[in-house]
């Protein structure tokens, strides 16, 4: 059986020596569970994490940009990110809603992690706007229709995160048990027939010690992408660990 994944999302948090330290912690307590690990810190803690780091415990890039050098202020590549990191996320909707992140440019990016051996966690969901008006299916088959065009899927993680259902979206709205599956099982169709093969499929938003028991059972779930609740250890800890008795 593959281990399921937890990947720890801190967005933008932590000075670097708080990511070390949470790093360091962190590893010390998951790196010889059945679980793998990713942590994705911001980008000028890679360094920092990569070293405080051991066994399952791996690191893993927020975002990367598409070329692999020039005149692009600002940006970081994924020539320099592995040195120190294994895995990237990719179109999270946090780069989607704020940073004009588009379909193409995820498809760029993925394509440009594969090159250089990184494993891309490519984020997919809907808008609570798009849910309300009955769109998640067609919104979420298009970002991976679009992004994942001309790649081999069988080497990219999707994280399924509804923008709704994330800790800090603000609508208090929290996605159910049957929602997951429904949703799950749809995207796991949709790949099949567009790519003839599978992939890996987490869930993100909201995961936290209370409900992983419930979310990480589901057979559909391989794993999930946590945010709020990455920023501490024990209630990351907690998540693994949880995930380690399933
Ligand atoms: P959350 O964030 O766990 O705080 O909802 C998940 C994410 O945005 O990746």
């Amino acid at each position: 059986m593959v281990n399921k994944i937890i990947i720890a999302n801190w967005k933008m948090h932590k000075s670097d020596k708080e990511a070390a330290e949470l790093s360091k912690s962190v590893s010390d307590r998951a790196n010889d569970m059945g679980v793998d690990v990713v942590l994705c810190p911001s980008s000028v803690s890679l360094k920092s994490v990569s070293e405080n780091v051991k066994g399952k415990v791996k690191v893993g890039a927020q975002d990367i940009f598409y070329e692999d050098e020039g005149a692009f202020t600002g940006e970081i590549s994924a020539v320099m990110i592995k040195d120190f990191a294994e895995y990237c996320m990719i179109g999270h909707s946090e780069r989607r809603q704020y940073f004009n992140e588009t379909d193409e440019n995820v498809n760029k990016k993925i394509k440009k992690a594969l090159e250089h051996g990184l494993i891309p966690i490519v984020c997919v969901g809907e808008t609570l706007e798009e849910k309300d008006s009955g769109k998640s299916k067609e919104v979420v088959e298009r970002m991976l229709k679009k992004g994942l065009e001309g790649i081999d899927i069988t080497k990219v993680i999707v994280a399924y995160e509804p923008v709704w259902g994330l800790s800090t979206s603000g609508t208090g709205q929290v996605i159910t048990t049957e929602s997951i599956v429904d949703i799950h099982t749809d995207i796991k169709k949709f790949l099949k027939k567009e790519f003839d093969t599978e992939t890996s499929l987490c869930y993100g938003g909201s995961v936290n010690p209370k409900n992983a028991q419930e979310i990480l059972s589901l057979e559909c779930v391989d794993g999930a992408l946590v945010g709020g609740a990455s920023l501490k250890v024990e209630s990351f800890i907690e998540i693994v660990k949880i995930t380690d008795s399933i």
